[in-house]
């Protein structure tokens, strides 16, 4: 099997075993570990912040995010298409008790001039805006990568609104090599922003907090509220020091991988996907014009052995990790071609 679903299959690195085996074993809700502690140093480092704190997931690190910065009953300003919105299963209402408005995008970015309409003060007789969010690389976008200029405005607009800013960064190393920059440009516009280990980089579990030292503090007690305190948590940050220190640069592979793929299906069908839109690791491809949906399509590449995620009726989402070659590339690309000209 050939699995493009997402970069989360990525399996640990020998080095990464070996220091989840040398890890120490405090209790990061007690006394704290060193190991944890370590991660969380690098990661506010490599972000631009003050402190960061280490949590099983990118969901629960965004309900934190929600949680510590906006007050219940507040409302929530970001991209309708946005991870928060459409797949962390309504928390940012359900459980943090917040309303949220959707503003209309373009490949992730919000429409600025929406945005400046809808963002407002807390009135006796309005709600206020409590918080916005930014995510890049977008996911649903397919991993399109936010221009710096664009969140430069955002982070702008919310300051002169007094609001606070919060970037879903779950893949902002591969936003940063996309650009050439370090993520610390990039999340230089938002006061938190967090990020997965899990994902391309190869560790098995864990997602990093990073804001000011007060603003990780209130996400402690969030972390602690929500179930999130993982007790011998060193080895899974083991995990994710070396994921840190060795596993960005190679995330250029993965984009490269990416581009061969959109080229490729572009030359099979230009309708499926322009590859000028493929920055990162994540292709979206438009089989509409087949006529089948989405889910039939990875029913189809399954029996040929490729695995792929519906992300809509009409559209796949491909994505390509450490564990997909040139070759796995072609090979997907020849599955494609095959069920496509039978459609
Ligand atoms: C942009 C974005 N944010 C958050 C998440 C959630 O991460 P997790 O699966 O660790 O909860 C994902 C997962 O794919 C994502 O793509």
């Amino acid at each position: 099997m050939i699995d493009l679903r997402t970069d989360t299959v990525t399996r640990p690195t020998e080095a990464m075993l070996e220091s989840m085996r040398e890890a120490t074993f405090g209790d990061d809700s007690r006394d704290g570990d060193p190991t944890v502690m370590k991660l969380e140093r690098l990661a506010a480092e490599r972000m631009g912040k003050e402190a960061a704190a280490f949590l099983p997931s990118g969901t629960m690190a965004n309900l934190v995010a929600l949680l510590a910065h906006a007050q219940r009953g507040g409302e929530v300003l970001l991209e309708q298409g946005s991870h928060t919105l459409n797949a962390e299963l309504g928390g940012i209402a359900g459980i943090a008790g917040l309303f949220y408005r959707g503003l209309p995008g373009r490949r992730g970015a919000m429409d600025v001039a929406a945005l400046r309409e809808a963002v407002r003060p807390t009135l006796r007789n309005q709600m206020g805006t409590a918080l916005i969010c930014m995510e890049n690389t977008h996911n649903r976008a397919g991993g399109a990568v936010l221009p710096p200029a664009h969140m430069q405005a955002v982070y702008g607009i919310a300051r002169d609104n007094g609001v606070p800013v919060h970037l879903d960064g779950a893949r902002i190393f591969n936003a940063a090599i996309a650009v050439g920059c370090e993520p610390g440009d990039i999340s230089r516009y938002s006061d938190s922003v967090c990020f997965c280990v899990s994902k391309g980089l190869s560790a098995p579990v864990g997602s990093v907090l990073c804001g000011s030292a007060a603003f990780i503090e209130r996400a402690r007690a969030f972390r602690r509220m929500v179930g999130g305190n993982m007790r011998q948590s060193g080895p899974l940050a083991a995990a994710g020091i070396v994921a840190l220190e060795t596993m960005v640069a190679r995330l250029v592979e993965d984009h490269q991988g990416a581009k061969r793929l959109a080229e490729g299906l572009h030359r099979i069908d230009p309708s499926l996907v322009d590859p000028r839109d493929v920055e990162t690791n994540l292709v979206r491809v438009e089989v509409r014009k087949s006529g089948r949906r989405a889910a039939q399509w990875s029913a189809d590449l399954k029996e040929k052995g490729i695995l792929v995620s519906p992300c809509d009726a009409y559209a796949l989402r491909f994505v390509t990790h450490r564990h997909v070659s040139a070759p796995d590339v072609d090979a997907a690309l020849n599955a494609f071609a095959e069920l496509w000209t039978k459609s």
